[in-house]
């Protein structure tokens, strides 16, 4: 038998044989799955011997991520902010980038401990919600989507997080169905022009659900179907933010202003592409 440290060496170097990046991380990752190990703790395991069950189990992974399934699919689970969500293949991934959005409106809201009412649109797993809501404690949130499947995740997501009491997920088109004023929106919608989605790499274009990758010929369609709703569902002084794909803040944030809401600002990612629009509506009547 392998020791760990050998497994690692032959999974990491199979990846990169088949142009995985992050070959050697995602080995470690693997390696640390089958001995029930958090990945930091693998030095003190290098010279452990893999068991026949731990490198048949290992085996079985590697096949997975060979045929490029994310690693998020492989193991359950993604991190996102501070938090750790179930992930299956009913659900997008939650992406670092996507962490640009709940900074951008953590850093919008003045008091955190204040009593606010949340809505995530298109909430998948209901990463930015709970993040959100995980960051402030006296905060509710609904999450709406059009997948059943994805609203289970995001609900099974609430109870592990110890947030169901203030989490409630619901079946609906964007915000068609709900009614109230809410003082912070948030979305993440399908945002990639549906002729590029199959030239994406496989780990999104095979793997992902398509109702949460396509958004229509220009990419836009899901944004003029939601802004509408955000625009007579936001309070005076709430906050909108929305995440958008390379290119799309500006006509975005021409959608919000023409629905009522001008004045959007633009928060860039960790690689200074502009990835979220944020706009607070006027407090004034
Ligand atoms: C890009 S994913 C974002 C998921 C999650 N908020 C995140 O940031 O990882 C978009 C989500 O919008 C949902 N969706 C697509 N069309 C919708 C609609 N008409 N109404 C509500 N949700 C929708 C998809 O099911 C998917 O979960």
């Amino acid at each position: 038998m392998a020791s760990a440290a050998q497994a690692i060496t032959a999974t990491a170097a199979q990846l990169a044989e088949v142009g995985i990046d992050t070959a050697h991380y995602d080995a470690r990752l693997l390696v640390a799955e089958v001995l029930g190990v958090e990945m930091r703790r693998l030095p003190s395991f290098h010279h452990a011997e893999l068991s026949e069950a731990e490198a048949a189990a290992l085996a079985v992974m590697l096949a997975r991520r060979l045929d490029r399934e994310p690693m998020s699919h492989i193991l359950g689970r993604r991190g996102f902010w501070t938090i750790e969500l179930r992930v299956t293949a009913d659900t997008l991934d939650p992406r670092p980038d996507t962490e640009t959005l709940v900074e951008a409106v953590l850093a919008a809201l003045d008091d955190r401990g204040r009593a606010r009412r949340l809505l995530d649109l298109g909430t998948g797993t209901g990463c930015i919600l709970l993040a959100l809501l995980s960051e402030l404690g006296h905060a509710t949130g609904l999450g709406v989507d059009a997948s059943e499947a994805a609203l289970e995740v995001a609900q099974a997501n609430a109870g592990s997080l110890g947030l169901a009491d203030r989490a409630r997920f619901v079946l609906g088109d964007w915000g068609k169905e709900q009614d109230g004023l809410f003082d912070v929106i948030v979305s993440n919608p399908p945002y990639i022009p549906d002729g590029e989605i199959d030239g994406l790499e496989p780990e999104v274009a095979r793997y992902e659900p398509r109702s949460a990758l396509a958004g229509g010929p220009d990419g836009l369609d899901c944004y003029r179907a939601l802004i509408p709703d955000i625009a007579r569902l936001l309070a005076p002084g709430g906050i909108a933010a929305l995440e958008v794909g390379e290119g799309q803040a500006a006509e975005v944030s021409a959608l919000l202003a023409a629905a009522g809401l001008p004045g959007a600002r633009v928060a860039r990612d960790l690689g200074g592409i502009d990835r979220c629009v944020i706009v607070r509506r006027s407090s004034e009547p």
